[in-house]
């Protein structure tokens, strides 16, 4: 079973920090053009980022986040520039575990990582054990994934596991067999930048988060650019269809 209900059942306050955080990191080739750099250098930067946003997520008290680092779109990219980020990514985790460990966080990955190499596949595999037992902030990287693929693979799981039924089927069937079954639903969804469109991430799960986009590039986004986003989250009303004054009265109803 999913730890948490659909959050559209209930309405979880706006005031505070969001819950469970989602970003698209987005804009770090054009970070690079701008200055003259291989493509490559602005995802170097993109990683320095990744620590600066985890470190700010600890020190607000946000539970979960989760970053969109490579699509299954992006596969189609030069052959060379998927070679590169493949070896970032396996650098990042032999160099940063040791230290989301010691700092309570709990990394998952998710996403088909079949298509990856062997060795990355086990780094992962080691990563995910490794901090198993953490609980201060879930950090989980998408890799490989997909938003329909994600939804595809539970369908298969869903009908597996109930065989027999033909029909009459809900959410809550769907929902235990997701990728991201251990979190609630995001609260906060950022796209860096300046593209403003979901391009195949959390798809089932971003149907009522609040929608934050910002021009600015992934390796320029820090600390207080992300404050910037959080204030935004919280001057909004979250209503999951119902009216204002229906909220005003009894939030949960
Ligand atoms: C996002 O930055 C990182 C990945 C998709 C891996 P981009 O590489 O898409 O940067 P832009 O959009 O070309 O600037
Ligand atoms: C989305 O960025 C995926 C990641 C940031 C990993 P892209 O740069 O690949 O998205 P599109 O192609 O502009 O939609
Ligand atoms: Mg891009």
């Amino acid at each position: 079973m999913a730890l948490f209900s659909s959050s559209t059942r209930q309405v979880p306050p706006t005031a505070v920090v969001p819950r469970h955080v989602a970003v698209i990191m987005d804009g770090n080739g054009r970070w690079a053009k701008k200055r003259f750099l291989p493509r490559v250098a602005g995802h170097v930067k993109g990683v320095e980022l990744v620590r600066e946003m985890v470190r700010a997520c600890l020190e607000r008290g946000i539970q979960y986040l989760t970053l969109f680092a490579f699509s299954s779109e992006n596969w189609r990219r030069p052959q060379e520039e998927v070679s590169l980020l493949m070896q970032l990514f396996v650098k990042a985790l032999e160099q940063e575990v040791e230290k989301l460990d010691r700092n309570g966080v709990r990394l998952r990955v998710i996403g088909d990582l079949s298509r990856f190499e062997p060795k990355l596949q086990e780094l992962i595999r080691q990563a995910e054990a490794r901090t198993a037992g953490n609980t201060r902030l879930d950090l989980t990287i998408a890799a490989n994934y997909g938003g329909r693929w994600d939804i595809m693979q539970a369908v298969e799981r869903m009908l597996a596991a109930q065989p027999d039924k033909r029909s009459g089927w809900q959410d809550a069937d769907l929902e235990p067999h997701l990728s991201m079954n251990f979190a609630p639903e995001p609260d906060l969804f950022i796209r860096t930048g300046g593209e403003e469109r979901i391009s195949n991430f959390l798809l089932w799960q971003l149907a009522y988060t609040e929608l934050y986009f910002t021009p600015t590039l992934w390796p320029d986004f820090n600390t207080a650019e992300f404050d910037k986003a959080i204030a935004s989250f919280q001057q909004r009303e979250r209503r999951f269809g119902r009216t204002s004054e229906q909220l005003a009265d009894k939030p949960n109803a």
